[in-house]
């Protein structure tokens, strides 16, 4: 069904919801929940500064970092919508080590895995931050769900995106029928459909790393990035460098006007393959990139889509963004270059 610009996401979602006559309506329900949680943390964040809400609460995460305030609300807020929408049987957070239960009663035939808050080390300076979602089909037939229902490919996934609080709120999601982008109106509280059907520029413009790190790199990164900084056969300089620190802003950005993102295994954290983490970062991205038209791989060459989860936290080498740079980055990290 051809996108109409200016309709509503829930008009969206419904009409592609009719073109599946076997949907029970679930999904529909799932994704609509999940929207209403992040439209509560679109007003939070945007009121941050002024409700006395910044700064760091003290804890410590599972992956060892300092939580912010912000993150635990945004995983509140998720936690407390999802736990009783009847859609969802199980669930995993970046912010909890176990897999969170749902209300008994309420298990529904989906499993969502988010990171809700993703880049919260620039919550405190205006730079935009994320939530991101991955939605699987349960595989497990108990009443409760398992973390094996979870643990599933990227490949699997029914449905992923992101919501971005940026310099407006946007909704970026897949159902696996293309990339459709939405923008939140604050004044009506309705995201209205504004970018349907993303493509990512064959090309990448930018190259997104964390360059800081360049002395721990292996020779493979530092090979690919020089060679993305050489000048092109004209002479002249074909990439500019962008990074964020916000995973979601830094994709965002590239998903729009072509990049390639990088974040590696190196040599400081050998024990390591990377930071970011496989089913709530890297496994949903990868999979709204391939519905734009672009590729996202780990250092072995292996799509992200494939790489099977052990772990509910697990780390994976991310190369994601503009087809060309991928195969490109494929070529130097399997050592075809
Ligand atoms: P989170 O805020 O959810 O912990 O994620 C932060 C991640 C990601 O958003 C970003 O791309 C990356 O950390 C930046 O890491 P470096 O500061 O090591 O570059
Ligand atoms: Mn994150
Ligand atoms: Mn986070």
């Amino acid at each position: 069904m051809p996108k109409r610009k200016g309709i509503t996401v829930s008009r969206q979602i419904m009409d592609s919801q009719r073109s599946h006559p076997e949907a029970t309506g679930e999904l529909t329900g799932l994704l609509n929940d999940l929207i209403v949680a992040g439209k509560i943390i679109s007003s939070e964040v945007n009121m941050a500064g002024l409700a006395d809400i910044l700064g760091q609460s003290g804890q410590i995460n599972v992956q060892g970092e300092q939580v912010q305030k912000l993150d635990d609300f945004a995983n509140l807020t998720i936690k407390r919508r999802m736990e009783q929408c009847g859609y969802v049987c199980i669930m995993g957070s970046e912010e909890d080590e176990g897999t969170i239960p749902v209300l008994d009663g309420y298990e529904g035939k989906y499993t969502l895995a988010f990171d809700p808050l993703d880049g919260s080390s620039n919550i405190d300076v205006n730079v935009s931050i994320g939530t991101i979602f991955s939605i699987h089909r349960r595989k497990s037939h108990g009443k409760q769900g398992e973390l094996d229902d979870l643990l599933q490919k990227g490949r699997e996934q029914v449905a992923a995106g992101y919501i971005i609080y940026g310099s407006s709120t946007m909704l970026v999601y897949t159902v696996g029928e293309g990339v459709q982008g939405f923008t939140l109106d604050p004044s009506v509280g309705e995201f209205f459909l504004s970018h349907p059907d993303i493509k990512i520029p064959e090309r990448a413009k930018y190259y997104s790393i964390n360059e800081a790190y360049s002395r721990y790199w292996y020779d493979s990164t530092t090979a690919y990035i020089e060679h993305l900084k050489d000048l092109d056969e004209s002479g002249e300089r074909s990439y500019s460098l962008r990074y964020i620190g916000s995973l979601v802003a830094d994709f965002h950005r590239n998903l729009i006007n072509g990049g390639v993102f990088v974040y590696p295994r190196d040599r400081k954290s050998p024990d390591k393959p990377g930071k970011l983490r496989l089913l709530y970062e890297a496994a949903p991205l990868a999979f709204l990139v391939e519905q734009a038209g672009g590729r996202a791989i780990d250092d072995q060459g292996r799509n992200i889509l494939d790489v099977e989860p052990q772990d509910l936290h697990q780390r994976v080498p991310l190369i994601i963004g503009s087809k060309e740079e991928v195969n490109l980055a494929e070529r130097f990290f399997t050592g075809k270059v």
